[in-house]
Parts: structure tokens; sequence; C-alpha cells
């Protein structure tokens, strides 16, 4: 245990040979989340391939079996594994007994307000030590406005305890912040509001939940407003029918064997069935800016999802500048690509980041101190990275990284270790449980050097 109250376990990853294979990656998180809950909020039995077993998306599964509806695991273990919900209803939940612990989820326990913020219940959301440290007034201030009763820590942090109205009020929200997390809150508390509720989103965020209301049978509409803005519209009180969901590859966890290979000399990767949703790949767009060879293969549809075969070869990268405006499809994969950046050709800057503060951790300032530990040159300059790469050279590595129980710090960092001179340790590789589970096999199968114990 660590000051943090969790079960730690550092990880060290070594200058590793060529990397090769083929593999699928887990099921992609937000999608996840949302079948779940779309599961519990329809009448019926949904089936779920592919879900992610993380332990963000177990929360969800938990907290929405202490909400009245059924969760059901299958048995065995293996790639094909079937879930199954049997759901209560849009406003059909019932009241927990028990605090909701959403462990290390932002995602799961935003969106979770948004679905009883219009039920008559009481919910106490509780988290660990990053997910209360979280903002989750972004999310509350929507939610009062269609008339919850919302008491939060200081700060509007978790521990919240939320009253759902019984009489909820559709609102038209300008999303202040570029946020699908918000945006499915609200969609969610709409499913159970009479009338017309909308957001408006400044850059469109990933529209997973849209695609999924409308896969169970929801009128959801998006429609371009002014100035590039996006309107998302949801009408009250549809019939939803259950549904059978595909979950494909998390594209944000493809991105740590794809960085692995392009830095590894003599490496060669297929990522199969991964999801290529385009407001999800800002990183492979600028990846390619880079120079990096990689190839789409296969694209087809899957649950109403676009999926793909990646395939991906070792590839010496040059900088480039990556604008703002990509941060919404790529907005978990700024650390994996300041690894990148960080052996490439040149000087990488990357803008618009200020959303990376309120993530698992502080991830603007974790991966400059990483980097900077490791022997990078890095800068910080308001809300932009700039990282100035090393090229042909190996940083020199040799240290800890401070994971601040953020997964994919740690991931990023352990990948960074595979090129560096001396090894990489990350203080806490258990968190990575949270949305990869098997990531150390995985990456070993291939060829990686991660352990457990110090080289
Ligand atoms: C997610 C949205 C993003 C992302 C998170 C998952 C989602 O967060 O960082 O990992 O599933 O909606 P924000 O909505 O806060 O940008």
């Amino acid at each position: 245990m660590d000051p943090k109250g969790t079960t730690v376990q550092p990880l060290f990853s070594s200058k590793s040979g060529p990397l090769k294979g083929s593999i699928r990656v887990p099921g992609d998180k937000s999608i996840s989340h949302r079948a779940l809950i779309m599961g519990a909020l329809t009448v019926g039995e949904t089936t779920i391939n592919g879900l992610l077993e993380g332990e963000d998306v177990l929360c969800t599964a938990a907290a929405l079996c202490h909400l009245g509806a059924q969760v059901i695991e299958p048995p065995g273990n293996g790639r094909d594994r079937q879930w199954r919900v049997i759901g209560r209803g849009i406003g059909g939940l019932s009241e927990a007994s028990c605090n909701i612990d959403m462990g290390n989820s932002g995602t799961g326990a935003r969106l979770l307000m948004g679905v009883v913020a219009t039920q008559p219940i009481t919910t106490v959301f509780t988290g660990d030590w990053s997910l209360s440290k979280r903002p989750m007034a972004r999310v509350t201030d929507p939610l009062r406005e269609m008339g919850a009763n919302i008491v939060a820590r200081s700060g509007g942090k978790l521990p919240i305890t939320l009253t759902g109205t019984a009489h909820p009020l559709p609102i038209t929200w300008q999303s202040k912040v570029p946020s699908a997390q918000v945006k499915s809150a609200i969609l969610f508390a709409g499913l159970n509001t009479p009338g017309t509720t909308c957001v408006i989103e400044a850059s469109q965020t990933r529209d997973h939940s849209e695609r999924l209301l409308q896969h169970f049978g929801a009128a959801v509409s998006i429609e371009p407003g002014p100035d590039g803005s996006t309107l998302t519209k949801i009408q009250g009180y549809p019939e939803l029918e259950p549904q059978a969901v595909n979950v494909p590859g998390d594209i944000s966890s493809a991105a740590f064997p794809l960085v692995a290979t392009l830095l590894s000399k003599n490496s060669v990767l297929v990522i199969e069935n991964v999801g290529i949703n385009p407001l999800r790949t800002g990183l492979l767009d600028t990846l390619k800016e880079m120079g990096a060879e990689i190839k789409i293969l296969n694209t087809r549809s899957s649950g109403g999802e676009p999926v793909a075969d990646l395939a991906v070869k070792s590839s010496q990268l040059t900088a480039v500048n990556v604008p703002a405006s990509r941060a919404p499809s790529m907005i978990d994969e700024y650390p994996v690509l300041a690894i990148a950046a960080a052996l490439a050709d040149g000087t990488t800057v990357m803008h618009g980041l200020s959303e990376l503060r309120v993530k698992e951790s502080d991830r603007l300032a974790a991966v400059a101190e990483g980097l900077t530990a490791c022997g990078v040159q890095v800068e910080i300059n308001e809300d932009s990275l700039t990282v100035h790469g090393s090229g042909e050279a190996q940083p020199k590595g040799g240290i800890t990284i401070q994971t601040h129980l953020d997964h994919r710090i740690a991931m990023s960092f352990l990948i960074l270790g595979l090129a560096c001179e001396k090894p990489v340790a990350v203080d806490d590789g258990a968190i990575i449980q949270t949305s990869f589970p098997g990531f150390v096999d995985l990456m070993n199968g291939l060829g990686a050097k991660i352990t457990v114990d110090g080289p």
C-alpha cells in the first residue's frame, strides 16, 4: 500500500530487440462504459462482445448492479466472452443501498451522474485518490440546471451526493470544456426528460454515446452550428430496444504497442480490430505526419463504429507542430505522443493541452517531469508542450517515474524504457489494470522486456 491507499506494483522496462507480431488490444473503454449503461437503461437483455474487462469498466458494471440492473459475466476466459445486461428501462433504476465507488474512472463517474440525475433516487459517488481530485462541476452544473440536487465536497469534487429529480427540465447546454463525458452525462439525463435536451460543443468530441443511443433506438441528431460548433440533440422518453453490441479494440490502448513498434528497430506489428472513429484518430494523423509507416487495412463497420487493422513498421520520426484543434481527437494520446516526439528528429510542439491538467493526473506536468528525468529537454508554455527529440541518439533513462495513479503515464514511460540507454522504472504498474489488462504480457509477447524485478 502507498499513501494513496492502493497496492502498488513497480515495473521496469529495458532496451529491447525488435518487436514482432499480430495482436488484438482490449475493448474500447469509452464504448464499454456506454454499452453497459445503455443495456441497463433498456428493458430486456443486451449482449456485449469485446467488453473491456478493466477495473474502470468493472466499476461501472458494479454500479449499475447496485442501481438495480443485472450484469452477467460470462463463464470461462478468452477473447469471445459475451457479457449480458438485463436492463431496467429509462427511469427504472432503483436507489443503491451503499456508496457507488467509481475507483479511478472519471468516465464512469460522470456518465452515471447523468444517468441518475433525472430519476428520484439518491446516489453517493466516491472514488480513489486520483478521481477525488478531479473536477466534477463541469457535469454537476448542467445536471443541477436539469433539476438534480447535488452536494459535493469543496471545489465540487467527489464524494458527491446526487438526488435526482422526478420533474426534469430539458436544457440547452453550451459546454465550457471540450468533453465527451459532459456531453454524454447530459444526453443520458435527457433520456428521462420531456422534450429536447441539447448540448452545444465548440469542437466536437467523441460521439460514441450518440452512436450507441441511436443503435438502441433513441432519437439523437447531430447538426453543425455557428463557428464550427456542433449541436447534439436528444428527444426524451424514447422506446429503447435491447441490442447486441460489439466493442472494437481501443485505439487509445493500441497507441502503446503502436508507438513502441515505431520506436524499436526492425519491428513489424499488426493490431487487428481497432476502432477508428474519426473523432478518435488524431494520433494516427499526427504520427503519419511525423513519417510513421502506418497502414489502415480492412476498414469495416462493426456495431455502428468504423473498425480496421493497423499495420505498423519501425520508422524514424520527424518533429511536427500539433494544432490545438486536434486535441479532442487524441486527448488521451499526448503522453505516448510525447514519448514518440522524444525520439524524433527535431522539436515537436503540441498546443491546446489544458485538459491534460485534469486527467487521472496532471499529465502535462507528469510527462514533462518524466521526460526531463530521462534526459529529454522539454518546456511547458501555458497549455503547450515542447519536446526536443533526440533523433538517433537514445535518451538516458535510468530513473523511476512517478505515475500518480495514472495508467497512461505508466504505460507511456514503460514504452520509453524500451528505447532508452538504461532501464526506466515506474513506481506503480498495477494501475494499468484500469484500462489495459494484460499489457505487460502482450508487450513481452512481442519482444519487449518489461519485468516486475529490476534488471
Ligand atoms: C472519455 C472522454 C475523454 C477521455 C476519457 C474518456 C469518454 O474525457 O479523456 O479517457 O469516454 O467520454 P473528457 O470527456 O473529459 O475529455
